[in-house]
């Protein structure tokens, strides 16, 4: 039997701000511009190109976020092993590391790991794998990551079905008496971001719709945007 993690808040909306998006030119100013306009947390996607075709950036890049911001850091692992980032993640006192279902060998360990670790663990489910795949380690999680889109870039847009995909999960939680939230990530926009909250998501990721224009705009689009603002 896993551990328990330790629990954390359960918020009716949560907006993050998924950095690959923004301009690495000037990265303090993007995130101070994000933070003015009221986004919740940031998601700091790190891909090895293994897992993933792409690399995008690692462990530096959360050292230099969290320097450059106090909001929680929601690192999203896109790598195959990720037991191995565990330990300095958990140095920089990140808030929540998601790790996906389909690597090697499982998400077991790196699970139990970010929780032993008192970091606030998170499943990611990639758009062709099955909800009910989650159910073991309902205890363990935070949150699910559904990806609305195929990981590995920004830019793409929302996968059709994923509202139908958010709505079995959430009525799993239900049957399961599960507190852990439905994140999605990929194609979020102030057009795609009511139906994924009206299926029962509550932890929305953005980047394009964040830092991809001008970024006070872009986030109130969204906030107003959302069902329950
Ligand atoms: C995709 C990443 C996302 C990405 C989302 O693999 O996990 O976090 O940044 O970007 P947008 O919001 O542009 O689809
Ligand atoms: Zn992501």
């Amino acid at each position: 039997m896993m551990d328990p993690c330790p629990a954390g808040a359960s918020p009716q909306f949560e907006l993050c701000a998924s950095i690959l998006a923004a301009d690495f030119a000037c990265l303090a100013k993007d995130i101070r511009a994000a933070e003015a306009a009221g986004v919740d947390a940031f998601h700091i996607d790190i891909m090895d190109g293994h897992f993933v075709p792409s690399i995008s950036f690692g462990v530096d890049m959360v050292r230099t976020m969290r320097r450059l911001t106090q909001k929680p850091l929601d690192v999203h692992l896109m790598v195959k092993n990720p037991l191995a980032f565990v330990p300095e993640l958990s140095q920089l006192k990140v808030e929540r590391v998601s790790v996906h279902y389909e690597i090697p060998g499982g998400p077991d360990k790196a699970l139990q790991a970010i929780c032993d670790a008192g970091m606030q663990a998170g499943l990611v489910l990639n758009p062709e794998t099955a909800p009910t795949v989650a159910e073991p380690y309902l205890p363990l999680l935070r949150q699910i990551l559904l990806m609305t889109v195929q990981p590995g870039r920004g830019g793409q847009p929302y996968l059709p079905g994923s509202n139908e995909k958010i709505t079995a999960l959430h009525t799993l939680l239900e049957q399961h008496g599960s507190g852990a939230l439905i994140q999605v990530d990929g194609g979020i926009t102030s057009k795609t971001l009511p139906g994924a909250y009206r299926a029962g998501a509550r932890s929305i990721v953005a980047g394009s719709a964040v830092f991809g224009g001008a970024i006070g705009p872009g986030v109130k689009a969204l906030r107003q945007s959302c069902p329950a603002k």
